[in-house]
């Protein structure tokens, strides 16, 4: 198959495309993070200007990039595919204030019971529109009432229109509440997102990562994780999952079958209170104690958190005592039991 090298003049940073490929996907699939919105041409958020080599639009013309824009160098990255090498001069995501923040519609395509307390919905955007995230940042569903509830992306931004959400019943939370009984398949929800910062750090790729998940905290964890393992990053990382049984680690068996995987994924369960002696493979105790017992010395690890205030509280006061970093300590902090979560966005404290 034949490959074009296409250099970005902003950044220096220079990635292969392949025959028929756009040159927006061909970046994200290696990890180049080229702004856009609905990837089909109409919305202009992917335009750049090419400063040598020459492309074609094999849906042409696109509808966001006029004549005169072409005449003068501009081109539309979701559409244009190379036919020679290029120098292209585009702006790159480096932020998370980089990336649009944007009410959007979505329709729920799958609502499914892990436990007896925690649900997984699939939400579909309408045609033509894309979601773009780093993983591991969250959205808040605008309900009717005014309130908004904020739930972490459960999905990795490789499936830009299909999102992936884990909702864990909270008693007398109204809206999982309502997500639990009246919620349906078809059914239309509002969101707003891209939200958050919390998101993998790659200023330091040497280092190896711990992630620490307490319940549905696992959620921006997963799309974190399955988005390292599609750009093929094998920085070595421990996962630690916590929860009071193991019913509630809602998704024990996919993490087991990473961690035999890929030889730079591990993997501890960790329980509080497990229900009989087949349970007791992992850790028994508090998640970030299964850590301590593993990593006594944290100083060269950079550490990522998500779960309930008091987890993150604990894990972050043990970690800073044995060694870590506390610039190294990333964490995105919600409160299950109010309707209007508080959130202590993932800033290192
Ligand atoms: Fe909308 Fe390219 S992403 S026009």
């Amino acid at each position: 198959m034949k490959q074009f090298q296409v250099k970005n003049i902003n950044t220096g940073i220079t990635f292969t495309v392949n025959e028929g490929e756009s040159v927006l996907n061909a970046a994200l699939r290696q990890g180049v993070m080229l702004p856009y919105s609905c990837k089909n041409g109409t919305c202009g958020s992917c335009k750049g200007r090419l400063e040598s080599g020459e492309v074609h639009y094999p849906f042409h013309p696109p509808i966001a990039l006029s004549r005169e824009e072409i005449a003068e160098g501009g081109a539309l990255l979701c559409q244009a595919e190379p036919m020679e090498d290029l120098v292209i001069n585009a702006r790159e995501i480096e932020a998370v204030r980089d990336i649009q923040v944007r009410k959007m519609p979505a329709r729920v395509i799958e609502k499914t019971l892990m436990t007896p307390d925690v649900i997984r919905i699939r939400i579909k955007l309408p045609d033509a529109q894309r979601l773009q995230f780093l993983a591991g940042q969250y959205l808040e569903i605008l309900v009717p009432d005014g309130k908004r509830r904020a739930f972490s992306i459960a999905s990795a931004p490789q499936s830009e229109d299909i999102i992936e959400l884990h909702i864990r019943h909270v008693d007398g939370g109204g809206f999982t509440g309502w997500v639990f009984d009246e919620l349906k398949e078809r059914d239309i929800l509002r969101f707003e997102a891209p939200l958050g910062t919390f998101f993998v750090r790659n200023d330091k790729p040497e280092r190896r990562m711990i992630m620490m998940g307490g319940g549905t905290g696992f959620a921006p964890l997963k799309s974190m994780i399955e988005d390292l393992l599609a750009h093929n990053d094998t920085r070595p990382l421990h996962l630690f999952w916590g929860a009071r049984n193991r019913t509630e680690l809602y998704m024990h068996e996919q993490v087991q079958q990473w961690a035999g995987q890929y030889d730079h994924i591990q993997y501890t369960p960790a329980l509080s209170e497990p229900e009989d002696e087949q349970q007791t493979d992992g850790f028994t105790g508090l998640v970030h104690e299964a850590v301590l017992q593993q990593y006594p010395e944290l100083s060269d690890l950079d550490i990522y958190m998500s779960g309930p205030p008091a987890m993150i509280d604990a894990g972050r006061a043990a970690f800073l005592e044995n060694g870590a970093d506390k610039r190294r300590i990333f964490f995105d902090s919600f409160e299950f039991g109010l309707d209007v979560p508080v959130r202590v966005l993932a800033k290192p404290h």
